[in-house]
């Protein structure tokens, strides 16, 4: 590359790209710590709260059974994130290396593990997730038009393709655009959940409580049932470690890490807990689980004329949690496809705009195959499936460091059950929904990430010749084309 690129390329250094950069100079210049509390804050609770808090209500009330199991799976979500974070802010302030799980995993368990990691995230958390939140987007921005039914299928697989699009587009195009588009949304987040955590406690205060009384009156007892409900809710709380990802970055890592996780998680718990209650002030769960658009049905009833509002500001706030997922997914992409890990091409560098776009690119395209075939609850159930199976992992690596690892400065040092607790409970998470209902999809997940084992060894370990001499012309032809070019080497 040219000097003249190499200076605009330093230039446009912020925001994801920089990151992508500083990662691969990093050895060279230290990360340069610009992200404080408030904004570490401000990155847990905007990656959290997205699309789940508008859309898992229904399915942790149908897999519970009643109001009051249903709010107690809720806080205890919350107590699950906080526990599994402050693991990571453990991991995070030992292993201070880009890529949150996979440097841990890379370091607890080897290349072969970390591998797997990347491999299922980039081909099936990642597009799930976007396949997930952008369904969402689109039936909230749909239901308003179908009065007192359910949208078409066409019509919001239609939607959730075109957000991918855009979104997709947006991120290609320039990388301050997509932070501009990131904080205008996490700021109309906060304020429609304020709005329904109001309106709650105003219901609430005018004596509308007849849904919560009685409250575990047919309950459900099945474990996998339980552990459904546990998917649909972590789900809502998924994002708690994000702050991994960027801890090079953080002012003060050691105090700023588990204050940020410790004061951002426990107040999205109490505003999802909040927001619930809310809903069922107004709706009994039978009307709960019928409706289509949980929070447009509640604002029908308790903001009109201003109801209008909650589909408007879900719509944004799904938009904008979108948003951030395709935006970190090009960087995890990017990340497997330096080691290694991933075709090469997927690490390449937008030459104009500096954005990850191949990555981006193949992210959405893997997205729009996933809204295909699936609704946003099955998709919901593997996304926790395969990510809890990571969480608990990490939560292993955690323990086995302890061992193996004795000499490693841990400036944050958790109590050694919780990452037990951690393990044991995404043992359970992983294994009940199977156990308890063996659907055929969960082996076809497991086969889908296991295959990625058998291109392991010919395509990473050993790097065959022959997929070399087909990869060439290909990577070549698609450089040409989207004008791509490989990180810059220090
Ligand atoms: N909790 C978010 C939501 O409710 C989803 C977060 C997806 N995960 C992520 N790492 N971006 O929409």
């Amino acid at each position: 590359m040219d000097e003249e690129n190499i200076r605009k390329r330093k230039e446009s250094q912020n925001g994801s790209t920089s990151n992508i950069v500083d990662s691969q100079t990093k050895d060279k210049q230290p990360a340069k710590a610009t992200v404080g509390l408030l904004s570490g804050i401000c990155l847990i609770v905007g990656t959290m709260i997205g699309s789940g808090i508008f859309i898992s209500p229904k399915a942790v009330l149908l897999y519970s059974g009643a109001v009051g199991p249903c709010l107690l799976i809720w806080a205890a979500c919350g107590v699950l994130a906080t526990m599994g974070a402050l693991c990571y802010a453990e991991l995070g302030t030992m292993i201070t290396k880009s890529g949150g799980e996979y440097s841990y995993l890379s370091e607890a368990f080897g290349s072969l593990v970390a591998y797997l990691y990347s491999w299922t995230t980039v081909m099936v958390l990642k597009p799930s997730s976007l396949a997930i939140i952008t369904l969402s987007f689109a039936e909230y921005a749909s239901t308003p038009f179908y009065p007192g039914c359910t949208p078409p299928v066409i019509v919001t697989k239609s939607l959730a393709a075109a957000a991918i699009f855009l979104i997709v587009m947006v991120n290609c195009l320039s990388v301050k655009l997509a932070n501009y588009v990131q904080n205008v949304f996490t700021l109309a987040k906060l304020f429609i959940i304020l709005i329904i955590v109001v309106a709650g406690m105003v219901m609430l205060a005018q004596g509308n409580t007849e849904n919560l009384s009685n409250a575990f009156e047919g309950s459900s007892t099945s474990v996998g049932a339980i552990g459904l409900a546990f998917y649909n809710g972590l789900w809502a709380y998924d994002g708690w470690n994000q702050l991994n990802f960027i801890t090079e970055e953080l002012k003060d890592p050691f105090r700023n890490l588990p204050l940020a996780i410790i004061i951002g998680i426990p107040l999205v718990s109490v505003c999802y807990v909040l927001v619930n209650v809310a809903y069922f002030t107004v709706l009994t769960p039978t009307e709960l689980l019928l409706s289509p658009a949980v929070a447009v049905t509640f604002g029908d009833r308790v903001l009109y004329p201003l109801s209008w509002i909650v589909p408007l500001f879900v719509v944004f706030s799904t938009f904008g949690s979108a948003n951030g997922s395709c935006f970190t997914a090009g960087r995890l992409a990017y990340v497997s496809g330096r080691e290694g890990h991933m075709v090469k091409i997927l690490s390449y560098i937008s030459l104009k705009r500096y954005t990850p776009a191949p990555a981006l690119i193949f992210n959405g395209i893997l997205a729009s195959i996933y809204i295909i075939p699936s609704d946003i609850n099955t998709l919901i159930n593997y996304f926790s499936f395969a990510q809890w199976g990571f969480y608990g992992l990490t939560a292993l690596a955690l323990i086995v460091m302890r061992y193996t690892r004795k000499e490693l400065h841990r400036p944050v040092k958790v109590p050694i059950f919780m990452a037990g607790l951690m393990v044991l409970v995404s043992c359970y998470l992983v294994l009940a929904p199977i156990i308890d209902k063996p659907d055929l999809e969960y082996l076809y997940c497991t086969i889908f990430i296991v295959s990625g084992l058998f291109l392991y060894y010919p395509f990473v370990h050993r790097k065959v010749n022959w997929a070399r001499k087909i990869m060439r012309p290909i990577t070549m032809h698609l450089q040409l084309l989207m004008e791509v070019v490989p990180p810059e080497k220090t």
